[in-house]
């Protein structure tokens, strides 16, 4: 592989730029599963890019706690909510622990200090502008989707996602009059003001807001509602999970506090990553919310698909969850990691099964990087041969690595990965043809030598793979890149066959 260094060590070419991206808040009604973990390790992979490349990075994950869900499951589980709430909370951390998730903060919107006040102020912008209003509302409310749905949504007299038969309600309720923003979110989403990836889903919001928006109910009844933040000015109301819960990507930041720091040097934000499950609730309702407020709007939003195993939704009752955890247990955060990023497109559904992963980490680790790391640093340690580390911007100026760059720029996380696993098979190649550990040892000077200059060749271009890697797979990049850099092959091989 050719490789044209430029003389650019000087320059930071991103320095003063920021990146702040966000995961969806996840529900606390039982503990993480693969679908959730695939959300948080692409956003922890976008976040890890954006580091390497020396942006001002904030990282914001959290959890979506005002929900009758947590109050059932508490009560499912026999415990008072807020322990409950702790308990699922610490797993949630111990899971982004194992699996290197690298968040910056973790916001609870049970948290009355940090997330509470930045929701009442949003709140009484909503008021200023004169978009909230009281209605009487009758209509059907399904507690899995935490939100009402519309009689055409049913099949069989139940919610289709949540099997269960949505309550009628006839209460008073705040309400977000969405339906003035409608115009003027079209606009924005077809223009890529805020830009929607991929563009199917883009045209699938776009064509949702062809018939406009209805206004959505923001507030119930407290009474009814176990957890949840008062309405500013009115205790008799709560505000409910999607007026509170989009708001999390700002009270984190310290909107609404004295300390806005945060807020001041991030938002807006760069990327939101959700699945395509909550695609209405963050392309139609949280722009609406946010033009009502007249603040700035995200940048892009990264619209994922679901995993599923075996071809089925990953369910409690089929049995087909996968714990992210038993597979760190067996394999390790980075063949986790690994999987996921290159192995399920981050556009579309993508299947796992306990086979395809065993598969996928012994063709891609095991047998790729892993053998192709030894390999090459026995050869370079036997023969003392080393050459020049490139710096990072070094690496990044390399024409070759263009289309790794450029695959994260349209968020081709897949695309990115598959960039790195063609360098490591060209590597391969490379040792298969031009056998440099005969040529090496050859009595002829001539052959020695060329020998020598493939192997300082192979042990630059291996330094390349491993900063590449470093968001995909951080410790094994950390690992790779300190055998390098002493020049010795790893004890044991970093990937043990299974
Ligand atoms: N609390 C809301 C999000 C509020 S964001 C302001 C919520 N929570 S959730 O826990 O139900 O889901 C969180 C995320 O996990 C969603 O993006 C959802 O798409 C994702 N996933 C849940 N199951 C999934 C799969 N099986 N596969 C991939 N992602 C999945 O919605």
């Amino acid at each position: 592989m050719a490789v044209h260094w430029q003389n650019m060590s000087h320059i930071n070419r991103n320095e003063g730029q920021k990146f702040y991206v966000t995961t969806p808040i996840f529900y606390p009604n039982a503990k993480l599963h693969m679908g959730h973990a695939y959300s948080a390790t692409i956003s922890d992979i976008f976040a890890r890019y954006s580091r390497l490349l020396g942006k001002d990075t904030y990282f914001l994950t959290g959890s979506d706690e005002n929900t009758e869900k947590a109050v059932r499951a508490a009560a499912g589980a026999g415990q008072q909510v807020f322990p409950y709430l702790d308990g699922i909370i610490g797993g949630f951390k111990n899971l982004y622990k194992r699996l290197d998730i690298s968040y910056d903060q973790f916001i609870r919107t049970t948290d009355k200090d940090n997330h509470w006040p930045g929701v009442e102020a949003f709140w009484k912008r909503m008021v200023d502008s004169g978009d909230i209003e009281k209605r009487s509302y009758e209509g059907l409310y399904c507690v899995g989707h935490e939100s009402f749905i519309t009689e055409k949504d049913l099949v069989d007299g139940k919610c289709p996602d949540h099997r269960e038969t949505p309550q009628r309600i006839k209460e008073e309720n705040y309400f977000f009059i969405l339906s003035r923003y409608a115009d003027k979110i079209r606009d924005i989403i077809a223009s890529d003001a805020i830009r929607i990836v991929p563009t199917s889903r883009k045209n699938e919001i776009l064509a949702l807001l062809k018939d406009g928006l209805e206004d959505v109910s923001f507030s119930r009844p407290a009474d009814k509602m176990t957890l949840g933040i008062p309405v500013p000015g009115d205790n008799t109301q709560k505000i409910y999970v999607w007026g509170d819960a989009l708001t999390n990507y700002l009270t984190a930041l310290g909107f609404g506090r004295k300390d806005h720091a945060l807020y001041d040097r991030f938002w807006p934000a760069d990327l939101h990553v959700i699945g395509k499950d909550i695609l209405r609730f963050h392309a139609a309702i949280w722009p609406g919310m946010l033009l009502s407020a007249g603040l700035p709007l995200p940048k892009n939003i990264l619209v994922h698909g679901l995993i599923t195993s075996g071809g089925l939704k990953m369910s409690k009752t089929l049995g087909n969850v996968i714990d992210p955890v038993r597979l760190i247990d067996e394999y390790g955060a980075d063949a986790v990691r690994y999987f996921v990023a290159r192995h399920i497109s981050p556009f579309e559904d993508g299947d796992m099964t306990m086979d395809s992963f065993k598969e996928a980490y012994n063709a891609g680790l095991a047998n790729g990087i892993g053998n192709l790391v030894s390999r090459i640093l026995k050869l370079t340690s036997d023969h003392r041969v080393s050459s020049d580390l490139p710096s990072k911007e070094d690496v990044f100026a390399d024409e070759t690595v263009q289309s790794y760059a450029q695959s994260f720029d349209e968020f081709d996380i897949q695309k990115a990965c598959n960039h790195i696993w063609t360098r490591i098979a060209s590597m391969d190649r490379e040792i298969q043809e031009t056998q440099p550990f005969k040529l090496v040892k050859s009595a002829d000077a001539a052959s020695a030598a060329r020998g020598k200059a493939i192997l300082s060749k192979l042990y630059r271009e291996l330094w390349i793979v491993a900063v590449l890697l470093e968001p995909i797979i951080p410790a094994t990049a950390a690992t790779i890149q300190g055998l390098i850099r002493s020049n010795k092959m790893p004890s044991a091989p970093l990937f043990a066959r299974k």
